[in-house]
């Protein structure tokens, strides 16, 4: 478990001494509790649960008051970690005023630290009503889901001129608007941490950079709990990492000796599922703390073709 929950000055103060953040997904009490006794630094309430915990096919159909049942769930079973609850499709696009009172559910219903909601120059007005009324915003750029359709599905981004360059001028179009964070999804390692990069250059360490799948030049990693679990059948993105195999591997003599209740007690709570989705937490904070994860083989991979063609941007910096 962390020693203290992490605060916005406290990620500030992560990205200047290059210390990698580790968050993860959650949608109820257990993975919650599991996330947070395993010392993560942050949960996100994704509306990918929509998916993944209440079975839609796609994100898009996920309720506010889905997400807010989510979340209620997530704060009781970690009550001492920073959590984010993610704004889903229609409750922030109508008008900056919806905008708002459905971020504040978040904070007042749930008990949310803060919001994330997809979407570049387009929220900019969105964003700045939100931070206006007192709530941290985070952005999510790249590949979202939400939009999907619009660029023609899951894809991965950054990989041209026109998406990488997009990508910048959302990152500081957001960042201007006061996002604490921008969590980039599906781009290569080399245009992930070019934007960082021009995102730092003119914001300090007031923004922080994520990635889920975007390798590992960021300032920390987001990943799907369902995804490490290895739960969720019907998808598992190409950057996504099973720990399980790993563990049990390990530790199958260890976890094995907790059914040994002379040694451990009939109240053990240690013995079952809990131990083994810990260690894999675990795992994956540790290597994202040692800049393990990702490896290259949960990277997208960029040709020297499309990196040369990248250079060409003005944004590009040696
Ligand atoms: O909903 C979610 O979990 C997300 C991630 C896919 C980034 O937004």
């Amino acid at each position: 478990m962390r020693k203290k929950k992490l605060t916005l000055v406290g990620l500030k103060k992560m990205k200047k001494k290059g210390k990698p953040v580790a968050w993860i997904t959650a949608y109820d009490l257990p993975f919650a509790y599991t996330a947070e006794q395993a010392g993560i630094d942050m949960i996100l309430v994704g509306d990918s649960g929509g998916m993944v915990q209440l079975g839609y096919e796609t994100t898009n159909p996920v309720t506010m008051d889905e997400m807010i049942t989510m979340a209620k769930s997530v704060r009781k079973g970690a009550p001492n970690t920073f959590v984010i609850g993610d704004m889903p499709q229609g409750s922030y696009e109508i008008s900056n005023e919806k905008a708002v009172e459905n971020a504040m559910r978040f904070v007042k219903e749930a008990g949310c630290d803060a919001i994330k909601l997809e979407g570049g120059r387009r929220v900019t007005d969105r964003v700045d009503a939100i931070v206006r009324a007192g709530i941290p915003v985070m952005g999510h750029l790249g590949l979202t889901p939400q939009s999907a359709t619009s660029f023609g599905g899951y894809r991965v981004q950054g990989k041209t001129i026109e998406s990488f360059d997009d990508t910048i001028e959302d990152s500081l179009a957001l960042s201007l608007n006061g996002v604490f964070a921008i969590l980039l999804e599906a781009m290569p390692n080399q245009s992930a941490s070019q934007i960082t990069k021009a995102v730092s250059k003119e914001y300090g360490n007031s923004v922080s950079m994520f990635g889920i799948g975007a390798g590992v030049g960021v300032d920390g990693q987001l990943v799907i709990m369902h995804d490490i679990m290895g739960f969720y059948q019907p998808f598992r993105p190409w950057f996504a990492k099973c720990y399980i195999p790993e563990v049990i591997e390990e530790y199958s003599e260890y976890i094995a000796r907790l059914s040994n209740v002379k040694e451990h007690g009939r109240e053990s709570r240690n013995d079952g599922l809990l131990i083994l989705a810990k260690m894999a937490i675990e795992r994956y904070i540790e290597e994202v703390k040692k800049k393990e994860f990702p490896s290259d083989e949960y990277s997208y991979e960029i040709s020297k073709e499309d990196i040369s063609k990248l250079q060409m941007s003005n944004w590009w910096t040696v």
